[in-house]
């Protein structure tokens, strides 16, 4: 979030990278992209994109087939185990013993960070604090709810402290309650100063976590921007005005031109114009109408959302995808 001082490597750097397998299918295909130290950066894409492999390859347990790839400043091939030692890594399908408990397994995870009994056993103690998991850590694992699960990974991901955390689509199958606990735990983290790299097929996730978004589809970026920057290039926001039952459509859209471009509606009731400034567009449009006196119903304004700009970058919609244009809703008396 805060600027990183100038001296400092960018936390991840990646240069035409590219990995194919057997078979031909270049699961990453020339990617390029760069993520400042402190951000949260999300890697947006459908299933199949390259996430996964992109990961894999940036934690070191994928050698990249061209292009290079450095991590906190170190090379992902040449300088591995500084790599290794700089970050924490929460994949998609880790697999752990059902039967250890929270506890036990954060204890060894320190151990094998190298810390003395004492110091992993008081590790544990804080992680599972930080991540809720105080009272099950006793239980097996097994035992686990989905949720306990991802709080149970990010814990063990951070016990020798990172400076980069990749999370592999952290919240994937999750509810929405354990979804926002995750939320959380991840801004808290990078309020603690930790850079993250999140991939992601959820819009909302990327929208609310991310300070920046790169979209990836094909196994190359075809987006990359703040949430706000992408919506922007996407479009303007657009204002609806709903009009009372038996009003003058004709007179409306001349009366709202004056304030924007008018945009098509299907709606005969309707009328939309292009609102440049957004919210600020609405007090001019009821003024306009309220001039040629044209009854007003409701105005919305509605701004591009994330999924708008997945579908004009890919052509596609994401399958994860929620819905849920992000309106301005104002009831305007009659
Ligand atoms: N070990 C592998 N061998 C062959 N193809 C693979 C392998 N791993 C991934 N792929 C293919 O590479 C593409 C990208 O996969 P992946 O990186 O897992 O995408 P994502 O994580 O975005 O869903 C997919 O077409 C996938 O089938
Ligand atoms: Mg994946």
């Amino acid at each position: 979030m805060s600027g990183p001082a100038s001296s400092s490597p960018p936390a991840v750097s990646v240069h035409g990278l590219e990995r194919a397998f057997k078979g031909g299918i270049k699961a990453v295909d020339g990617l390029d992209l760069e993520v400042r130290e402190g951000e949260v950066y999300g890697f947006l894409g459908p299933n199949g994109a390259g996430k996964t492999t992109t990961v894999r390859i940036l934690v070191t347990l994928l050698k990249p087939t061209a292009g290079e790839a450095r991590v906190a400043g170190f090379d992902v091939v040449s300088q591995a185990d500084a790599v290794r030692r700089n970050i924490g890594v929460a994949l998609q399908e880790a697999a752990i013993d059902p039967l250890m408990t929270g506890r036990e397994l954060l204890r060894m995870q320190g151990a094998l960070h190298g810390m003395k009994g004492a110091q992993a056993r008081s590790r544990a103690e804080e992680l599972l604090d930080r991540v809720g998991l105080t009272d099950a850590g006793g239980r097996r694992v097994g035992q686990y709810s989905g949720g306990m699960r991802r709080r149970l990974d990010l814990a063990m991901a951070l016990v020798h402290r990172p400076k980069v955390l990749f999370l592999d689509e952290p919240t994937t199958g999750l509810d929405p309650t354990s979804r926002s606990a995750l939320w959380r735990e991840v801004r808290s983290l990078n309020d603690d100063g930790t850079t993250v790299f999140l991939t992601t097929q959820y819009l909302e996730e990327a929208e609310q976590l991310a300070d920046r978004v790169g979209i990836i589809a094909g196994g190359s970026l075809v987006a990359e921007g703040t949430p706000a920057e992408l919506k922007a290039h996407v479009g303007e926001p657009t204002l609806h005005v709903d009009l009372a039952p038996e009003s003058d459509v004709a007179a409306a859209r001349v009366a709202l031109s004056a304030v924007g471009p008018l945009v098509d509606c299907q709606d005969d009731a309707r009328v939309a114009i292009r609102a440049a400034r957004g919210k600020a567009t609405v007090p001019l449009a009821i003024r306009a109408l309220d001039e040629a006196g044209i009854a007003v119903e409701s105005v919305e304004v509605e701004s591009p959302t994330l999924d708008d700009v997945f579908a004009a970058v890919t052509g596609s919609t994401l399958e994860g995808a929620t819905q849920g244009a992000s309106a301005d809703q104002a009831e305007v008396p009659a």
